[in-house]
């Protein structure tokens, strides 16, 4: 699959249990090196289980690719004709990709944006596009390799850069929650302390671009793991979901300033309800996708078929997996738990082998020093008995 490869470089497959989205139980397949991540989720989705689960929508499948259009004589003037002529551009778009219009997608619309730069003015034209099942790239790229010189001629400009952006902003998913308070007391924390502590974590974030990057990260954890497992790229996704926490997006940004991508509120019954809208470009056919076997299990293990459910999937998995850090982070902090799963990690780094894992992890762990050097001495020990 890549170029000059030596070998594979494996990663844990773990499944994420308690997860109902829209009614429907999903088992999810996770792909991560990270302890803890996998338990975490399975948590949270026991807590939003109790109130009914999550509620999960994504928009049709649209992505966006992007032609730069230079040395113009009168930038409006270009843009002008680039938009009148729509039609035949959409035309010419969808004959390189008959077998995308015929399940039903295609290109959708033309827009083009006049953008002043360090370079001079510029103008922009945006290709929407249907791209049904698929992460899209490939069938976006190849139409804007198409249409440029057609739309460069169209507007007397020099063609430049064409790729998809994957600021995806077309296919949003938004996943929705209600907690009620019982599920998430403990640790001697009541539920009502609990959802102030999240709510105020939730305020930091959206005011401190520290802590939101951080609250983010905590949400990818979970989406990438599913876009491993699922054979889908993870940097586009990554690179969609931060550039949207920086956009406008009303009461979550203030002031266009990087953002939380969830938001946290008081309920009507006193629990939390929580809510995440990010761009999730996802696909469930593809090359990438059916070149790994895992990757297909792993759809079929959530039994999905389209990419909008599996966006869908995603973006509750992301809501999910933010309360489980918040919840942690409010009430004992993530050490505890975390530090415990990680001692297996340890242990292996220390060169347990087979059951010596397990045995050297619960050593550092009722000692409460989870360190390599303990762990090589603590090895020893028990090779020697
Ligand atoms: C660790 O991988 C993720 C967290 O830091 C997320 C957060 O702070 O919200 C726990």
């Amino acid at each position: 699959m890549a170029e000059n490869a030596i070998g594979w470089l494996s990663l844990p497959l773990g499944i994420a249990t308690n997860l109902m989205v829209n009614g429907r139980d999903v088992l999810v397949p996770m792909a991560i090196e990270e302890p803890s991540v996998v338990a975490a989720l399975s948590h949270g989705a026991r807590m939003v289980r109790e109130s009914g689960g999550v509620q999960a929508t994504a928009c049709p499948p649209e992505m966006i690719g992007q032609i730069q259009l230079l040395d113009l004589a009168d930038a409006e003037a270009a843009r002008e004709r680039v938009i009148q002529a729509e039609p035949e551009l959409l035309h010419i778009a969808n004959e390189r990709q008959p077998a995308m219009v015929a399940r039903g997608g295609g290109a959708r619309a033309i827009e083009a944006h006049v953008l002043a730069t360090s370079q001079g003015v510029m103008l922009i034209v945006h290709l929407t596009m249907n791209v049904c099942d698929a992460m899209g790239a490939n069938a976006v790229n190849t139409a804007v390799e198409a249409l440029a010189p057609v739309v460069a001629g169209l507007a007397g400009a020099r063609a430049g850069v064409r790729v998809l952006t994957n600021l995806a902003v077309r296919r949003l998913a938004r996943a929705s929650c209600r907690v009620a308070l019982q599920p998430l007391a403990g640790h001697g924390a009541a539920g009502e302390d609990v959802v102030m502590r999240i709510i105020e974590a939730h305020a930091w974030a959206e005011a401190d671009p520290y802590r939101a990057a951080t609250h983010n990260k905590g949400i990818m954890n979970g989406i990438d793991a599913v876009a491993i497992a699922t054979g889908n790229d993870w940097r586009a996704i990554e690179a969609g979901a931060h550039a949207y926490a920086s956009t406008p997006r009303g009461s979550q940004a203030s002031g266009g300033g990087y953002a939380p991508l969830s938001s946290w509120i008081r309920a009507d019954d006193g629990g939390l309800h929580g809510e995440l809208i990010m761009p999730l470009a996802v696909g469930t056919r593809g090359a990438s996708v059916r070149a790994q076997p895992l990757a297909a299990v792993a759809l079929k293990i959530m039994r999905i078929e389209s990419a909008v459910a599996l966006a869908e999937v995603m973006a509750a998995v992301g809501l999910v997996q933010n309360l489980a850090a918040l919840r942690a982070l409010a009430v004992e902090g993530i050490q505890e738990g975390h530090m415990r799963l990680h001692a297996r990690q340890v242990a292996l780094a220390a060169g347990a082998q087979g059951p010596e894992v397990d045995a050297l992890a619960k050593r550092m762990v009722s000692e409460g020093k989870i360190r390599e050097a303990r762990a090589i001495i603590l090895l020893k020990e028990i090779r020697d008995r």
